[in-house]
């Protein structure tokens, strides 16, 4: 890491030190979940110690709303793209607010400033000679708004397995070959991409050699126009990829704007998931060069957030939706999961039972006790004052012990984090918790606290003294990480306004004596199981509803809902139309229902035997509140057979009942008048 990146120690420049950082932004055909949060945490973390060591920081996030995959979703919810845009945006936007995400600016790529400015660079790297005119063939992911290069019609995408879409058009290329050189070069700096092994599949993918890029298209409308050439839009992640100058001022005429960019820019770090490298690290700054603009300091890429042991995503069905965590443990128990259990580059399992797990024996029993026992011995024994400690003479070895290790934690938390090590970061962090706590066992406050001989007195003074101050270094430390419970904390000590703490000049012994405590209130309640089952339920019942506005909307763009399973409302505009080879992938089939029953604990799900002919399958759906599970064995059903299996309560649902949806969310089974034949396809 270049001491320039993260000037943390002896920084005296402070005020006149910048810090640039940026999350991807994210695409609004899908709403958002704790992947996106993982992101955003991280960089949310970074951000606010960057402003406790005294950085002017800047956080950017915001929606990426263009491109044909938007446009397809946005016919599939039968909305304007606009529309469609404006509302999950507008999710993202409250979730990062209820969440206290302390982003400075939310660009979105719909608004007027960036599609100007987008129109800027793509006019500056015309004028500097690296965009020209010719006839682009060959295949398109439209999920991944990629170009495949080599693929045949019929191939699927490398990266996401899904068709691609033959591509005929005359579009403007970008000169990429020019920058093959230029980018070796710019690998050459270790701290460019990170980790090591992203660096590293960076570039041999551009010493195997690069080709020209297509950066328009003219079979869609929804993206920025060419400038002079209205009849393309400029390629969508170009247009994306903008943002990151364009939210802070370039190509504005504003002179205050153009302050902010040259003050800003180069991004210090620009965080991304390992999926996108790619586009940051090859095409990002090749389109930086040509305009001659500096290239940011630091890409940095982290692995994904599993569920089930596979990537959690829209299009897997398996997402888990932040709000649950929210409403049942808050914002700080999911940050500090997020960063103390994945390893940061890595990919990392998410599961409530884990989540529960580290929030009771890390926030609960960890710091929360801490806090609690600390504080309130010192409002029992010392009239809520901070006691003095005695003086170094009569201080034991343990006492000297949790010196050192606070001292050494405040040492490595600091060196493992500005290497984006926030697991091990965290670990030293707690080391110094659980040492205090054993401090505290061994030393058995409570029990000099009945005796009232002086030397007890200062035994009880030095040892309470030493925990409030273990408990200080920790609470500062973890202040990024866990914001909301560091600052009760740091409230409750009597320090006042956390956001105050100047983390460069964070050392042993700084406790100011006497400090009168605040009202010492429990700031981890501890979590039973019925916490894992509440959102357990919650996600289950969100997954299992039948069909509605927003499922049908986040619709896979390469597997198109079938039109008569949507509700009225949300039934494609009549031009949109899908051909007979999309329908036919889906394989709907008559069942027969064998077994149905209520599954425990959970108000709409049963869970169903289904008879297809030629097997019987296990399906889960949320069905419930409608049907009575006696009303439905013996009845004929129209079910998905070809839908990825997925758990809900631990159950595998292999396949999904189709009903219509009404208006008060009663789903209603699809059915036939005539008598047909268990297994018949519907076609
Ligand atoms: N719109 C593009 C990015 C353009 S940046 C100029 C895009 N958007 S996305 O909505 O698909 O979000 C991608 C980012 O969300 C990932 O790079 C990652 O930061 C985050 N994640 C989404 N799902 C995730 C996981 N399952 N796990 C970890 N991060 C995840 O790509």
């Amino acid at each position: 890491m270049s001491p320039a990146l993260f000037r943390t120690k002896n920084d005296k420049s402070k005020m006149s030190r910048k810090f640039y950082i940026t999350t991807p932004i994210y695409y609004v055909n899908a709403h958002p979940h704790i992947g996106h949060a993982y992101t955003t945490i991280a960089c949310d973390t970074i951000a606010r110690r960057q402003r406790l060591l005294g950085a002017e920081t800047f956080f950017l996030t915001g929606t990426d709303e263009h491109g044909q995959k938007i446009e397809r979703a946005a016919q599939a919810a039968g909305k304007t793209p606009q529309e469609y845009a404006d509302e999950i945006s507008a999710e993202f936007r409250q979730l990062w607010k209820r969440m206290g995400i302390s982003n400075d600016d939310f660009i979105r790529t719909t608004e007027d400033r960036h599609k100007k400015r987008v129109q800027e660079l793509f006019r500056h790297i015309r004028d500097n000679g690296y965009i020209y005119k010719g006839t682009y063939t060959g295949q398109y992911c439209v999920s991944d708004e990629l170009y495949v290069d080599g693929a045949q019609p019929g191939d699927p995408c490398p990266t996401c397995g899904r068709i691609t879409e033959t591509v005929h058009e005359e579009n403007y290329f970008f000169k990429l070959t020019a920058f093959q050189q230029k980018l070796l070069e710019l690998y050459a700096n270790p701290d460019f991409i990170r980790p090591e092994t992203r660096r590293n599949e960076v570039i041999s993918f551009v010493r195997s050699g690069l080709r020209d890029l297509s950066i328009s298209r003219s079979t869609f409308t929804w993206g920025i126009p060419v400038p002079d050439d209205p009849g393309h839009v400029i390629y969508v992640w170009l247009d994306a990829l903008a943002n990151y100058i364009t939210a802070i001022g370039y190509g504005s005429s504003h002179a205050a704007a153009q302050e902010t960019f040259r003050k800003f820019w180069p991004a210090d770090v620009q965080m991304i998931g390992k999926e996108i490298v790619r586009f940051h690290c090859v095409y990002w700054p090749a389109f930086l060069m040509a305009a001659g603009l500096a290239v940011p300091k630091a890409i940095v890429a982290h692995g994904w957030l599993l569920f089930e042991e596979s990537k959690m995503s829209k299009s897997r069905g398996n997402i888990v939706r932040t709000e649950t965590i929210l409403d049942v443990l808050g914002a700080d128990a999911l940050r500090y999961f997020l960063l103390r259990e994945v390893v940061f580059g890595q990919d990392g399992s998410f599961s409530f039972d884990a989540l529960v797990q580290r929030h009771n024996a890390d926030l609960a029993n960890g710091l929360g006790n801490l806090a609690s026992r600390t504080l309130t011995m010192i409002n029992r024994y010392f009239k809520g004052e901070v006691p003095y400690p005695s003086h170094a003479a009569s201080r034991t070895a343990a006492d000297d012990a949790i010196a050192h290790t606070a001292r050494k934690a405040i040492r490595e938390f600091t060196a493992l984090f500005d290497q984006f090590q926030f697991s091990r970061a965290l670990e030293t962090a707690w080391a110094l918790v659980a040492a205090v706590d054993k401090y505290i066992v061994e030393n058995e406050p409570w029990a000099l606290g009945e005796k009232q001989d002086e030397e007890s007195r200062s035994r009880l003074a030095t040892v309470l003294y030493t925990a409030a101050e273990a408990l200080r270094v920790v609470t500062a430390l973890a202040h990024p990480v866990i914001p909301d419970a560091t600052a009760k904390i740091w409230a409750q000590m009597g320090l006042g306004d956390i956001k105050k703490l100047a983390l460069n000049d964070l050392t042993w012994g700084q406790l100011p004596l006497s400090t009168k405590l605040g009202d010492v209130q429990p700031v981890f309640p501890r979590a039973d199981k019925s916490a894992i089952e509440r959102m357990q339920k919650m996600e289950d019942e969100r997954r299992s509803a039948p069909m509605t506005e927003a499922t049908a909307a986040g619709a896979d763009t390469t597997m198109p809902t079938p039109a008569s399973s949507l509700p009225a409302s949300t039934r494609p505009a009549p031009e949109q139309k899908i051909s007979i080879d999309d329908f036919a992938k889906v394989e709907l089939r008559v069942g027969v229902v064998k077994v149905a029953e209520r599954v425990p604990k959970s108000d709409k799900l049963l869970r169903l035997e289904v008879d297809i002919g030629v097997e019987v399958r296990q399906v889960v759906a949320g069905i419930a509140e409608a049907y009575a599970p006696e009303t439905l064995v013996g009845r004929k059903v129209v079910i998905v057979a070809n839908l990825a299996p997925r758990k809900l309560r631990g159950l595998e649902s292999n396949g999904m009942i189709v009903a219509a949806s009404l208006e008060d969310g009663k789903p209603v089974l699809a059915g036939f008048l005539e008598d047909v034949p268990v297994g018949a396809r519907l076609k």
